[in-house]
């Protein structure tokens, strides 16, 4: 079902939404109805459309352009929202500051029906419905730690490599480190676009264009990328939650390196994972470290999240602390621990070819655990996955 807000004092513009609406066909609900035009306005309204949960804003300017501040602020907030605007015939430099201002179809009035239904029809392809969520929501790994070279990156790769290749679903590993991504240089690729230029064209997005700006992987995983550090400015909360809203309905397992810097678009991102990876090393001192990061990050409101899983990395033979001081430190018990491999895990960097839980090192086997942890032992998710599989080689929201 597709949620849709309604904000015109337009008769007929009402009437051809209203009846879109009914059609049984389009499987869409208005889930609110402001009678003013965009221009009237007050300023709670824009709260408003965005707590009513719509993924389709049909928004009626009125006669003026004043309005266009309301598509501007819906879109700030709501970047993922499709925006369907309507009003008076606009100049081309006008037009354009409409388009700019993010919305995703501007219809000058007066309007025809059939234009009306075209326009829904392309809107509703960029929009998934929550009911195709519902059955391929994607399901969102991130992994992180608060000690640089902790092996975050490492994990990330090779994890999404061992999910792609024991799902064989459609798999995508987004490194969000801005400025500092290095995922790209662990997997051999020279990404042109990174997830700042997916942020920027939330508002035109679908299955094409994202496709567009993703590497693929010689695993047959996609990968996104960090913007590189001169245009590393800070996502919003809004902008964090789209972007994974938007993988989730495209890929069925998004890996997410979330680096080692409590940075804003790392807390928003594990606020919104399914599953938290915490990288740790096995130094007390590093424990201690991590702890200060836990509380640091549960003061910034990490109270829905889900409770990190310890990743115990880079562990040696009879050195370091055991499972029970990471307990006694962390409160949380060792999920896994992977060896110290330097010869295979340089190998693999230096060929940009993650193992996965592929070969017979100790790495890959620790991998192979941590997939066990994370998947179950037939490296099935159980459940949900036996319909999924039926959807192996499609793309969800597709
Ligand atoms: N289990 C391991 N065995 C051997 N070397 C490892 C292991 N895990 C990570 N490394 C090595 O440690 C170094 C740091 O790893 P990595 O880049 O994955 O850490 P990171 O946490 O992502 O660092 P950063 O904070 O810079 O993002 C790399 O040289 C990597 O090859
Ligand atoms: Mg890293």
């Amino acid at each position: 079902m597709l949620d849709c807000a309604l904000i015109s004092r337009d008769d007929t513009f009402r009437r051809q939404v209203t009846e879109w609406v009914g059609h049984a066909e389009s499987n869409a609900r208005l889930v609110l109805d402001i009678a003013a035009a965009a221009d009237r306005l007050p300023r709670e309204a824009v709260s408003q459309i965005l707590e009513s949960q719509a993924r389709l804003v049909l928004i009626d300017l009125g006669d003026t352009t004043t309005g266009l501040r309301v598509v501007k602020a819906l879109r700030e907030e709501g970047p993922d929202l499709a925006i369907l605007a309507t009003g008076p015939s606009l100049p081309a430099d006008t037009l354009l500051e409409m388009m700019r201002a993010g919305a995703s179809e501007y219809l000058p009035r007066p309007l025809s029906d059939e234009e009306v239904d075209e326009a829904f029809q392309r809107l509703r392809k960029r929009v998934a419905t929550p009911s195709q969520d519902a059955d391929v929501q994607g399901r969102v790994f991130t992994v992180f730690s608060s000690k640089g070279g902790s092996g975050v990156t490492t994990l990330a790769t090779n994890l999404a490599t061992l999910v792609a290749n024991r799902t064989h679903e459609r798999t995508l590993l987004l490194d969000l480190n801005p400025g500092f991504g290095t995922a790209e240089i662990s997997l051999g690729l020279t990404p042109r676009y990174s997830y700042l230029d997916v942020i920027k064209n939330f508002h035109r997005m679908d299955a094409e264009l994202l496709d567009s700006y993703l590497e693929e992987h010689e695993s047959g995983m996609a990968f996104l990328g960090a913007p590189p550090v001169e245009e590393s400015e800070a996502p919003t909360a809004a902008a964090v939650q789209g972007l994974l809203r938007l993988c989730r309905r495209h890929f069925h397992n998004v890996v997410v390196d979330g680096g080692s810097r409590l940075h804003d678009a790392l807390v928003y991102a594990l606020r919104d994972s399914d599953e938290l990876l915490l990288v740790a090393t096995p130094e007390i001192a590093t424990l201690r470290n991590l702890k200060r990061a836990q509380n640091h990050l549960a003061v910034r409101g990490l109270g829905g999240a889900p409770p990190a899983k310890v990743v115990l990395n880079q562990v040696r033979d009879g050195t370091g602390v055991t499972d029970r001081e990471v307990r006694e430190v962390l409160g949380a018990p060792v999920f896994v621990s992977i060896e110290r491999d330097d010869s295979t895990v340089q190998q693999s960097m230096n060929v940009g070819s993650p193992l996965g839980e592929s070969g017979r090192s100790r790495f890959a086997r620790g991998i192979a655990r941590m997939g066990d942890g994370l998947l179950g032992t037939n490296g099935r998710r159980g459940g949900r996955l036996s319909f999924l599989k039926s959807f192996r080689s499609s793309s969800p929201g597709k």
